[in-house]
């Protein structure tokens, strides 16, 4: 059986970082009203980086991919499969991970963007190790990456708040020794109005709404329901218990969210990786950068199974088991 393992992270943020104050501030020159002691209470962002004009997803994207191979020790020529999870890509086509491709000087492998929102490095992991199981890739890029700041309302404080940009990335690649082991997706379309960016380029404009849009406590609600069930029934389908698992890395959305999702499993918050504060929600790119900061600080160690877990607009949720 060949699995798909991960065997290198890297990540990208860009270096202007707002504070709440600054964030608040800014705001309140348009006359918005929040504050800092609202944003960490209700969430727990602090901050969040955001992108320079010039920093398109890709160019994250590039950049993460790039240290996710010096951290794996893979050469670029040896990817055979590129997926690049973004809801924000720079251009309607050529895909995302094309252009990575390109950044990376290298042809010929597939390369593919998947739509999954804050799901989509989840979603893009799970078709990554689809691929290698079934040999039809060998080394694969799987990318969260997001420049959300451009498709915030700056002038809507029940959003703007919320979103940072950046890009995570993992290498896997095809082994005998597991690996992914366990990896389960699901969707509910009906529940599409609840968060989404419902806007479109056609004809010469923008038509639709260009913003995203959200119903903060029904996607509060569906978020702690959907996950808790995936948890469950993906530990269930792999055959261990959700005492086995040794670091939860969930979608960074609110840190309400994610107390109410380690309470409801009976995993302590000790194993819950939480970069929120640092990051605020990076939707596809969070998962991935959550995983390389607790690799980088030697949290998450060779052999330790973690549970990755996206959730998002769609609506879609899902979950990875990985032994690392
Ligand atoms: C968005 C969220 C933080 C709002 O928190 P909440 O406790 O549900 O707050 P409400 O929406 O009920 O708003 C409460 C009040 O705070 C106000 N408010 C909203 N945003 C605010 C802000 N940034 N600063 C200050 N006040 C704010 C609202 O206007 C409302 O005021 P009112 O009572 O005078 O009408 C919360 O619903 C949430 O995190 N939901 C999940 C969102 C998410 O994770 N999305 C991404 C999923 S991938």
């Amino acid at each position: 059986m060949s699995y798909a393992r991960i065997i290198g992270s890297g990540a990208y943020l860009p270096s202007r970082v707002v504070s709440n104050d600054e964030l608040a501030a800014e705001l309140a020159t348009r006359q918005i009203e929040t504050s800092d002691s609202w944003i960490v209470e209700r969430t727990g962002i602090k901050q969040r980086h955001i992108a320079a004009p010039e920093e398109k997803t890709s160019l994250l994207a590039t950049r993460a991919a790039r240290a996710a191979l010096d951290d794996a020790g893979v050469a670029a020529d040896e990817i055979d499969l590129i997926i690049v999870a973004t809801s924000t890509p720079d251009f309607v086509f050529p895909s995302t991970a094309c252009l990575v491709q390109a950044g990376l000087g290298i042809k010929g492998g597939a390369a593919f963007d998947v739509q999954a929102v804050c799901s989509g490095f989840v979603y893009a992991l799970a078709t990554a190790d689809a691929f290698i199981q079934a040999k039809r890739a060998r080394v694969a890029l799987v990318i969260g990456a997001e420049v959300f700041s451009s498709i915030l309302d700056w002038n809507d404080r029940g959003t703007c708040v919320l979103f940072g940009d950046g890009a995570g990335a993992v290498v896997l690649k095809a082994s005998d020794e597991p690996g992914i082991i366990g990896a389960r997706l699901n969707a509910d379309g009906s529940q599409m109005n609840i968060l989404c960016a419902a806007g479109n380029v056609a004809h010469g404009k923008v038509v639709g709404d260009p913003f995203l849009r959200m119903d903060g406590q029904a996607v509060f609600k569906l978020a702690v329901t959907a996950l808790t069930r995936s948890a469950r029934d993906v530990c269930i389908e792999a055959g261990v218990a959700l005492t086995d698992i040794d670091w939860l890395v969930p979608h960074q959305a609110n840190v309400r969210i994610l107390n109410f999702l380690s309470k409801r499993l009976g995993i302590p918050d000790e194993k819950v990786i939480i970069t929120l504060d640092k990051h605020a929600n990076t939707s596809a790119a969070s998962v991935p950068l959550a995983l390389d900061v607790a690799r980088r600080d030697g949290r998450i160690k060779p052999g330790h199974l973690v549970l990755m877990q996206g959730v998002g607009g769609g609506f879609t949720w899902g979950s990875i088991l990985a032994r690392m």
